[in-house]
């Protein structure tokens, strides 16, 4: 893609995201409702970590105390996995292009010192300070967005930032029928288990495991080699 046109996708996903944050956050971060209290909308949070997070601790900790260990969140929205990500690990960074839901995910953890939240240019970790990272994770936030490259970027750059061994476990859009366009920031660009394997290796990882190929959430076990 070049470099006027990321420009532009980048733009679009920012002013989507801020506008959709501004109409009901909450229902665009999980669209199971619109009228989120406070109480169910963090608890979805707690069910997703105990579902993706607290079954894989053995891939995650790899013998570390998770209360020793710096996590990175891409895509944190409204901050509804971020307080739960908080609560069992030592410091979660966590980004997000939108403004809007950086400042909502701010208001969310502002009595959790251990949380640190940035705006991010929708493509890249430079916000985040270079001090070695245990641990990524990010879900329904990829399957968004409308560029392999963005996505393929957004790898290299946890790559980048993990110490080696650690793991980068992330979702994609699976189901290969979907077809999406550049300005499109709802539909993301799908992955087959090849392109995802191909992702990998670009980027400095092992695919250790897959999971949900062809589908919506397809899930990656991305180690750093
Ligand atoms: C459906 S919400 C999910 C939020 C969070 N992961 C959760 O599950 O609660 C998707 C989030 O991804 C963010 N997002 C979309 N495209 C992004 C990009 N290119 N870089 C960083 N964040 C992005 C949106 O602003 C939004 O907050």
């Amino acid at each position: 893609m070049e470099a006027k046109n990321i420009e532009q996708t980048l733009d679009k996903m920012r002013r989507d995201w801020d506008e959709r944050a501004r109409e009901n956050a909450r229902f665009y971060v999980n669209t199971e409702r619109t009228d989120w209290t406070d109480a169910e909308f963090f608890a979805s949070g707690e069910r997703t970590v105990a579902e993706e997070i607290l079954t894989d601790m053995i891939n995650i900790c790899q013998g570390r105390d998770p209360l020793t260990m710096r996590v990175i969140e891409i895509g944190c929205g409204a901050g509804r996995i971020t307080r739960a990500l908080a609560k069992r690990f030592g410091e979660v960074y966590a980004v997000d292009v939108s403004g809007e839901m950086v400042a909502q995910a701010r208001q969310a953890c502002a009595d959790l010192p251990n949380v640190h939240v940035f705006q991010n240019n929708g493509m890249d970790l430079s916000v985040l300070p270079d001090i070695g990272y245990d641990f990524a994770f990010s879900t329904i936030v990829f399957q968004h967005i409308p560029s392999r490259e963005v996505i393929v970027n957004y790898v290299r750059e946890t790559g980048r930032l993990l110490k080696p061994g650690s793991l980068f476990k992330f979702q994609v859009q699976g189901d290969a029928s979907i077809s999406t366009e550049p300005d499109d920031t709802w539909l993301g660009v799908p992955f087959t288990d090849e392109q995802a394997c191909a992702m990998a290796e670009e980027c400095g990882f092992e695919p250790r495991y897959r999971h949900g190929a062809g589908e919506q959430y397809f899930w990656l076990w991305f180690f750093k080699k």
